[in-house]
């Protein structure tokens, strides 16, 4: 069993857990995931790691509502327990490996969106204490729906925070501050990571490209297992089908099939639909 430590509404049905589970918290690198189950017939939920804490034993999951089993978890409380955490699961980013001498070198801007800012959070930690100050765009629909500001801006050199609707700082969709940052301020970046949804990554992307900015997306496609057998979490990157949960989920995003990905993400709508009426019952 693994206990959860604390649990905390961040926004309209995101939250936030903090949860006892040593060998994740000793071994996990940004990047990766885990896959929670609440109990033997739960669902298998794949989570993204937002913090670890190695000397606590403790890991940070953010989630958001999007079917029935998240609901459900939502509802868990601190002294609740997971039945089981299984990870850590999928590859650490690729910038966790590379010569520090190197790195520093790097300029790197990170792009967050919604619920996305959770797994852009760990790597940033990671740069500020590697001693690396990067420039962070953090994105939300709106002030209520902008999760860990006062985390990013801890560790990030820079922080830009944009609303689509104005509702607080910028106005407007991160590409557009990418643009304004590159086009207008002269900024230059040699790797762009960009997390948030599909839709976003996709836009992001489309302008990194137009103006050659090397860009890591990070994917979060459905998935089962979690370890590479079932197949669900199929991605065509380039020419060649990757499984999500092994061989990612950070990918090459100019080379990603977006409208491909997006299509298998409604693949389960109808069920999930389904199971949320009859939570509801
Ligand atoms: Fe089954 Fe990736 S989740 S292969």
């Amino acid at each position: 069993m693994y206990k959860i430590r604390k649990a905390e509404k961040l926004a309209e049905n995101i939250f936030l857990m903090d949860v006892e589970a040593p060998r994740i918290a000793k071994s996990c690198e940004p990047g990766q995931f885990l896959i929670v189950k609440m109990d033997e017939k739960g669902e298998r939920i794949p989570l993204t790691i937002c913090d670890y804490h190695r000397e606590d034993g403790t890991v940070t999951i953010v989630f958001q509502i999007v079917g029935a089993s998240t609901k459900k978890m939502a509802e868990l409380q601190a002294g609740d327990s997971f039945r089981d955490v299984i990870g850590p699961l999928g590859q650490a980013s690729e910038f966790i490996h590379e010569p520090a001498a190197e790195l520093k070198e790097k300029k790197y801007l990170f792009v967050a969106g919604g619920v996305g800012t959770a797994p852009v959070y760990p790597q940033v930690k990671w740069m500020k204490e590697n001693g690396i100050d990067v420039d962070v765009i953090v994105g939300a629909k709106n002030k209520d729906l902008l999760i860990l500001e006062d985390e990013m801006r801890a560790v990030a050199g820079n922080l830009y925070v944009t609303t689509d609707d104005g509702s607080y700082e910028r106005k407007g969709m991160v590409t557009e501050v990418i643009k304004d940052l590159v086009q207008n301020e002269g900024k230059h970046y040699d790797q762009v990571v960009a997390i948030g949804p599909m839709i976003m990554m996709k836009f992001v992307c489309l302008l990194t490209r137009e103006l050659g900015l090397p860009t890591i997306v990070s994917l979060n496609p459905i998935m089962v297992d979690g370890t590479g057998m079932c197949g669900a979490c199929r991605v065509t990157v380039g020419d060649q089908v990757k499984f999500a949960c092994v061989d990612g989920p950070e990918f090459d995003g100019h080379l990603v099939n977006f409208d491909e990905a997006m299509k298998r993400q409604t693949i389960y709508k109808t069920q999930e639909g389904r199971a949320m009426l009859k939570l509801q019952e």
